[in-house]
């Protein structure tokens, strides 16, 4: 087999067994599973996500640059909300050599400098974003109240833009509602609201 790691999560993945795949996914060498998804949450992690879009009455979570969407099925698993993801890499994401699209909702944009239009109830998602001026594009036209961003702990020698406690949201008039550790993988969730 040639990923048995990728070849048991499609399996779980085709059975539906989402809660499987997490405990899977966290018996695992983060350095393994990260060309599937660069976080490792707990169950305890994506419940923490489900209260947060039930606390809020999201109808849904648009997550910019969601990779193979892997994160996205598993919330969407444990909620009732709309989840769309976008990604700009269809030459990657489609490839036979990455791993397969997890999440049906998924729209592939051309532009490099394009921003998806984020409904009012929906949360805008950035996990290990990676494009500081399209980040602030995104700042600047969405019209809705939450935004969830998950990238490394301090130290991590990991690069994301925005960061989890970037400064730069409260410099666009955001405070910082709430923050979770993602312990397994030195990772923070950070809830902004304004
Ligand atoms: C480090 S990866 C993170 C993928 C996934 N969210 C995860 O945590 O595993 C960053 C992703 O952002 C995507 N990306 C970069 N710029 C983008 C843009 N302007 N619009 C949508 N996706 C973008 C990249 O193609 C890449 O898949």
């Amino acid at each position: 087999m040639e990923n048995p790691i990728l070849e048991n999560i499609i399996t779980l993945y085709k059975d539906k067994k989402w809660k499987e795949i997490i405990y899977f996914f966290n018996t695992c060498n983060t350095a393994d599973t990260r060309k599937l998804l660069w976080i490792s949450p707990t169950l305890q992690d994506i419940s923490w996500i489900t209260s947060i879009i039930t606390e809020n009455n999201l109808r849904g979570i648009v997550s910019v640059g969601c990779g193979c969407g892997l994160l996205e099925w598993l919330i969407q698993q444990n909620t009732d909300c709309d989840i769309l993801g976008v990604e700009i890499d269809q030459s990657w994401w489609c490839s036979r050599y990455s791993p397969p699209i997890f999440l049906k909702n998924m729209i592939f944009i051309s532009d490099p400098e394009s921003v998806v239009e984020v409904p009012e109830s929906y949360a805008l998602l950035l996990c290990y974003f990676n494009n500081g001026p399209v980040f602030l594009k995104y700042l600047k036209e969405y019209k809705g109240n939450v935004i969830f961003v998950i990238g490394p702990d301090a130290g991590q020698n990991r690069y994301t833009n925005p960061l989890p406690f970037d400064q730069q949201f409260a410099n666009h008039g955001w405070k910082l509602s709430l923050s979770k550790e993602i312990v397994l993988s030195k990772d923070y969730i950070c809830i902004y609201v304004r």
